[in-house]
């Protein structure tokens, strides 16, 4: 039995690390075998990739190149690391995948979805998430997360008209695949957030999707 494929997605402060903890143990709670990773990143040379990708400085990466950094990152990871844990029946839990992409390059660069889909196409051939969490918050609602950090990356500088295009792709690629995403309302307290993501685990999971 191959393993399953869940995402989860968002802007910057909308809880994602802690939810994504939270989601493993629950997987782990129905016995299943979980591999956390994240995008871009997951294996050394796509880390690697990463380190790139955030580190340049602000203004300094074409977004065709940051595109094309995206997918290079993904194609070894998922030949490295979630292709191979899929056929050995572990379930991959994946912090960011393609979604983010099109929410990022497409609804936050301006870049072409097509050509974001047709790179997709490419590097996952069919390989697409079984579910993908979209953790929703406005970005006003998340600003003070994001400027808490301390040292921000290239993307967690960018400003609220940016961070308003990308929820709004996300929330439009939920709404265009409602069978594979599940939208929590992350602006609610943690303890509201977490007891719907585990009342999705209970009913998503229970029949094997
Ligand atoms: P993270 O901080 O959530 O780990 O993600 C790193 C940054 O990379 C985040 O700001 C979103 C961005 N990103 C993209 O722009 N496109 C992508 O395809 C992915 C996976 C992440």
């Amino acid at each position: 039995m191959p393993g399953r494929f869940v995402t989860v997605e968002g802007i910057e402060g909308v809880g994602k690390s802690t939810n994504l903890a939270f989601i493993a143990d629950r997987l782990r709670g129905l016995g299943h075998d979980v591999v956390i990773t994240r995008e871009p990143g997951g294996t050394p040379l796509a880390e690697a990739i990463r380190a790139v990708l955030l580190d340049a400085a602000p203004g300094d990466m074409p977004p065709i190149t940051e595109l094309l950094l995206m997918f290079a990152a993904r194609a070894a990871h998922l030949a490295q690391l979630i292709q191979p844990a899929l056929d050995a029946g572990r379930w991959v839990l994946c912090d960011r995948f393609t979604d983010a992409t099109f929410a990022y390059q497409g609804g936050g660069r301006g870049l072409d979805p097509a050509a974001i889909a047709a790179l997709e196409q490419l590097v996952q051939q069919e390989l697409r998430p079984d579910l993908t969490f979209l953790l929703d918050a406005t970005p006003e609602a998340t600003a003070a997360r994001r400027s808490d950090r301390g040292t921000n990356d290239r993307f967690e500088q960018e400003d609220l008209e940016f961070f308003r295009r990308v929820r709004q792709v996300y929330l439009a690629r939920a709404d265009a695949e409602p069978q594979r995403f599940r939208i929590v309302d992350a602006s609610r307290e943690l303890q509201q957030v977490q007891r719907d993501l585990a009342d999705i685990i209970a009913t998503d999971f229970k029949k094997s999707i």
